[in-house]
């Protein structure tokens, strides 16, 4: 009989948000009265932008017509969104990033899962402790539980930053602004860990997901803006929290072509042209549709509403800030990130808050301890509701007698 990858077996059993997602469905199955308010899953709430439908309108007309229809396009992405990327995310700031060094994706998801298939089995990887699952669940597929695999234990001792690691580490994951914890790190902080990779010759796999939520200045938007990142750096990003496309599905990633690994035999190769040729092999391009959707993003009048709605999150996640404070509970983040990541009162641990919160409050949030051992005692708001769902799940926490 044939055989499966054993790995899968040394997984949870599901993943986070769909076990989240099931346990809410029972509660509401049992309590079709109660009014619940999500702010579980990071999930965008507010519709598309008008100037991206406008432009996929279009699109959709185009794809009508004999002389304008797209059939299969380039793995890598249109022309006309790649330019766009390159100049108004990077150029504009400074970052010499060319077109194609930019590959469109369909969601960081899959960019952040799909990077392994290019990477050799002996690298040591590092990951954050709490963590998107992702990155580990997608090495455990990979490797199994192995001792390869290093947790960055981030704590609030530390301030929710991993410490710069002892041990030689060949491949790091960097989530900024974080997910689960809310957290940035510093220009100052972010160079260390460049630093460190430049003298181990190692590899950062940085998600930026959430870089249009950061208000400091000395937090950076790209890795990029260290100096000698692209020697050893590859960068995600996503339309999903910023323009709203979890459901569009639409995403990019940079590879840089001065970023060389080494093969077995010891010869030196752009990681750029392995990527490349794992695109066009498995991937066969983001819809042209949903390309032209994210090319709106990139208008002025784009730019505008895609401002204002990162905007009406923000100004969510300042409600339960204020909330938390006047509960008396410790929060971090929340600042530069649309997540809040909050102490259980009276050291409950992230399950028991979890029923609780869902049962006494009806509110939905996300136990830190499924981000990780060290999330444990923690729990994630999301500041991607609306605001009079956002302010009423504030008020249910302030009355609770919990
Ligand atoms: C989250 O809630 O952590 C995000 O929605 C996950 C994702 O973007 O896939």
């Amino acid at each position: 009989m044939f055989q499966i990858n054993e790995n899968y077996l040394q997984l949870n059993e599901s993943y986070l948000f769909s076990t989240i997602a099931r346990r809410v469905e029972n509660f509401s199955t049992s309590h079709p009265e109660a009014d619940i308010i999500r702010l579980g899953i990071g999930d965008v709430t507010l519709p598309l932008p008008p100037s991206v439908l406008r432009a996929m309108h279009h699109a959709v007309d185009e794809m009508g017509v004999k002389e304008t229809f797209h059939g299969y396009g380039p793995e890598q992405g249109y022309g006309f969104l790649r330019e766009k990327i390159a100049g108004i995310d990077f150029r504009r700031r400074g970052i010499d990033i060319s077109p194609d060094e930019i590959f469109v994706g369909d969601g960081s998801k899959s960019d952040t899962g799909n990077i392994g298939d290019i990477l050799g089995e002996d690298n040591v990887v590092a990951i954050t402790d709490p963590v998107y699952p992702v990155y580990l669940d997608t090495n455990i597929m990979r490797l199994g539980k192995s001792s390869r695999i290093v947790l960055l234990s981030c704590s609030e001792e530390n301030g929710f930053l991993p410490e710069i690691p002892s041990q030689p580490i060949d491949i790091i994951y960097l989530c900024y602004p974080n997910n689960p914890t809310g957290t940035v790190m510093t220009r100052q902080q972010l160079k260390q860990w460049v630093d460190y990779a430049l003298e181990n010759g190692s590899l950062i796999l940085f998600d930026a997901a959430y870089e249009a939520f950061i208000r400091d200045n000395d937090v950076p938007r790209s890795i990029y803006e260290i100096e000698g990142a692209k020697e050893c750096a590859i960068e995600f990003r996503s339309f999903s929290k910023n323009a709203g496309f979890t459901g569009l599905r639409c995403s990019y990633t940079v590879v840089p072509k001065a970023l060389r690994a080494r093969s077995v035999d010891g010869d030196e190769l752009p990681i750029h042209s392995l990527w490349n040729r794992r695109q066009s092999t498995k991937f066969n391009g983001t819809p042209y549709i949903v390309q032209k959707a994210a090319e709106a993003v990139y208008s002025s009048q784009g730019r505008q509403e895609v401002g204002d709605m990162v905007a009406y999150y923000m100004r969510n996640a300042e409600m339960i800030r204020e909330g938390l404070t006047e509960k008396g509970w410790i929060f971090f983040g929340g600042e530069n990130s649309p997540y809040i990541w909050l102490k259980c009162p009276d050291g409950m641990d992230s399950w028991t808050f979890f029923d609780r919160l869902l049962e006494e409050c009806h509110i939905v949030g996300t136990p830190g301890v499924g981000f990780g051992s060290e999330g444990e005692g923690y729990f994630r708001l999301t500041a991607f509701n609306s605001h009079e769902k956002t302010a009423e799940a504030v008020e249910r926490i302030k009355k609770w007698e919990y």
